[in-house]
């Protein structure tokens, strides 16, 4: 793992890990399967702070979205670790986006100056991290008056499939223990609202939206990057740590990942999603 900004405090172990497995999972998101929430706001010209913004897919989208790539807006991309931010600047070489900036910060303490951005952004931080609380204060603190702070985070506990399986539930149960062993909250989707009023954001709403994977390219990724993270990323790393799996229970889950698509196989990720004012 790269240089790692943490505030002590408030510090939480990243539960997934930045493994080449979990990034080509990340870095397949685009702004119209996670941001549509926000998209209808933004407009060119405005500058936009993407906290926690992995290796990036879905923050060169929202530059695209603010014009950020011809100049008329401005894009940051920030991470509390270097080794997403690689990922990240590959990709907006490869999009030609040479106006986006990449950072290493902390959402805790943000290198900006308060009012800096329109739009302050993080999509799927907040249920990583032991007071959500602050950062969103944080994250309205660098926001202007009038701007916009919005976050996307799914709820782990309302994941629901078919067919289901002991060992896809033995995942879902270990992964949302794992979440709090690390200090963070899985089921984050439906707290967003309440930790929004508890930073003392106004105008905030709230909205859910999903991931279905119900095709045989959406089922063959969705069980491809679980099957993988499940045994090759710091998900499995923290599960034997903490003795909430062995390797024997680990490969039993990601046999049970690999064997769930099917014709007539469903997955459901829910997501709870806030706009507010700072
Ligand atoms: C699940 S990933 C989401 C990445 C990206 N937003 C996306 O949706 O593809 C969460 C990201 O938050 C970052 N993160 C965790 N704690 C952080 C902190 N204290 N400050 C900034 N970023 C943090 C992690 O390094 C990780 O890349």
């Amino acid at each position: 793992m790269g240089h790692v900004i943490s505030n002590d405090e408030n510090s939480a172990v990243y539960t997934h890990g930045h493994a080449a497995s979990v990034l080509a999972s990340h870095g397949a998101r685009t702004a119209a399967t996670s941001a549509a929430y926000l998209l209808p706001h933004l407009s060119p010209g405005m500058r936009l702070l993407d906290v926690g913004c992995g290796p990036g897919s879905v923050t060169l989208d929202l530059a695209q979205a603010v014009d950020g790539i011809t100049g008329a807006g401005q894009v940051v991309g920030l991470e509390n670790v270097e080794a997403p931010l690689e990922a990240a600047r590959a990709l907006a070489a490869a999009r030609g986006d040479e106006r986006t900036r990449w950072e290493v910060g902390d959402v805790y303490a943000l290198p900006f100056d308060d009012d800096s951005f329109d739009v302050v952004h993080a999509h799927q931080v907040l249920q990583h991290l032991a007071d959500p609380v602050a950062a969103l204060a944080e994250m309205a603190r660098v926001a202007r008056p009038g701007g916009l702070v919005a976050a996307r985070d799914a709820d782990y506990e309302a994941m629901t499939w078919h067919p289901r399986s002991a060992g896809m539930a033995d995942w879902l149960d270990t992964y949302r223990r794992l979440a709090r062993a690390n200090g963070a909250e899985s089921d984050a989707g439906r707290r967003l609202l309440e930790w929004a009023h508890a930073a003392g954001l106004t105008e905030v709403s709230a909205s859910a939206s999903t991931w279905c994977y119900a095709d045989e390219a959406g089922r063959e990724y969705w069980a491809g990057t679980w099957s993988r993270r499940v045994t090759d990323s710091d998900f499995a790393d923290g599960c034997r740590r903490h003795g909430l799996a062995d390797d024997e229970q680990l490969a039993r889950m990601a046999q049970a990942w690999r064997e769930w698509p099917g014709p007539d196989s469903w997955f459901v990720v829910v997501h709870g999603e806030i706009l507010a004012r700072p």
